[in-house]
């Protein structure tokens, strides 16, 4: 067709971000969701604030006091206030931000997770992957000893990462820092490990951590993200934020779960102790890796990551194939961890299946 002569060239290779599968009556473990849902506050704002929506977004500030109220009250730390934080239409669109506005290269470690590397590419900017370990572990010398790491001016650290589950040790991201880049460390996964780098902040001005509101608050659909860095970076990141990028009921709802936070709290507690339970049962199969978010990562070899799934798939489980990884043997699946009682039919089908 002649319009494709005017499609910007470096995009057409690019594959869009296909999102886990999703059948209704599924036990739906792909997308690293929180499936115990929001707390009733949130369903509460939605219903009565649905009213409100004539009106473009105005709680911006308020929303962004609260999460410093979070923030501050995590690291124990008088550490942040609302110009600390900025907002986004989920921690995807900051990631987005975050490239719009920073000079490339970018580096970040393979597997990690794709946006980093997809949305670079949409802006037609260099990203370089560095390799983890075999047993996907992080090593700092790797990758920071290469002419890579060298040219790059903004690094990617995901901790904990998806898909792998594991961390990048405080002392690795400290090194990190050292090199006076960007440093963006994305705790997308922060509530279910406990570990964040929020309060070196205060003593790393090149320092953006990024963190979502779908994953522990379980409000994936409302897409909450949010940015904290110093003053410096936030304001000039809000030259680049489009105008109302969180919508008014997003907003709402934001505040109604940063009321609730013992909910939240009780979730992640109950998803943290199946993820313990799930990665011994489903280890006496698979090589599974440690996780420290709410999904476990496992090489499910002699089956296929396809087989895997299709067997899931039988019994109305959907979890996530990522198959083969480049340079890695193995064959790749994550599985979120969903409520007691679906992880319970999970470990039945996992026990009397493979
Ligand atoms: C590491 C990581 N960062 C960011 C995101 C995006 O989160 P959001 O739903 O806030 O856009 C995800 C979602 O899966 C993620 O795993």
């Amino acid at each position: 067709m002649y319009i494709s002569k005017f499609f910007k060239p470096h995009i057409s290779d690019i594959s869009p971000y296909i999102p886990g599968k999703m059948s209704e009556n599924f036990i739906k473990l792909a997308s690293n969701e929180n499936n115990y849902g929001p707390s009733k506050k949130v369903i509460d704002a939605i219903k009565n604030k649905s009213g409100d929506v004539f009106r473009y977004p105005y709680k911006d500030e308020l929303v962004r006091e609260k999460i410093s109220d979070y923030c501050n009250s995590s690291t124990g730390k008088n550490l942040t206030c609302k110009e600390n934080i900025i907002l986004g239409n989920g921690s995807d669109e900051l990631i987005e931000l975050l490239i719009k506005t920073f000079q490339s290269p970018y580096i970040g470690f393979y597997p990690s997770f794709v946006e980093y590397n997809r949305v670079s590419k949409i802006f037609n900017e260099i990203y370089y992957e560095i390799p983890l370990n075999d047993d996907f572990t992080f090593d700092c010398r790797k990758f920071t000893n290469n002419e890579k790491f060298e040219r790059a001016k903004v690094v990617f650290l995901c901790s904990p990462n998806n898909p792998t589950g594991g961390i990048i040790e405080r002392r690795d991201i400290e090194k990190i820092l050292k090199f006076n880049k960007i440093v963006v460390v994305d705790e997308a996964y922060y509530e279910f490990s406990n570990l964040t780098s929020l309060d070196l902040t205060g003593e790393y001005e090149n320092l953006i951590v990024i963190r979502t509101m779908a994953k522990a608050f379980g409000i994936a659909g409302l897409r909450i993200g949010y940015g904290i860095a110093n003053k410096e970076i936030i304001k000039f990141l809000h030259k680049v934020k489009p105008p109302f990028n969180v919508n008014c009921l997003a907003q709402e709802t934001a505040l109604a779960a940063l009321d609730d936070v013992d909910f939240m709290k009780r979730n992640v507690e109950r998803i943290v102790k199946d993820r313990e339970i799930l990665g011994k049962i489903l280890s006496k199969k698979f090589k599974v890796f440690d996780s420290r978010t709410n999904f476990l990562f496992a090489d499910v070899f002699p089956y296929t990551a396809q087989e895997f799934f299709d067997k899931l798939y039988e019994k109305k489980i959907i979890a996530r194939t990522f198959g083969k990884l480049e340079g890695f043997k193995g064959e790749y699946v994550r599985i979120s961890v969903g409520t007691e009682e679906e992880n319970k039919i999970l470990i039945e089908v996992i026990e009397n299946t493979f």
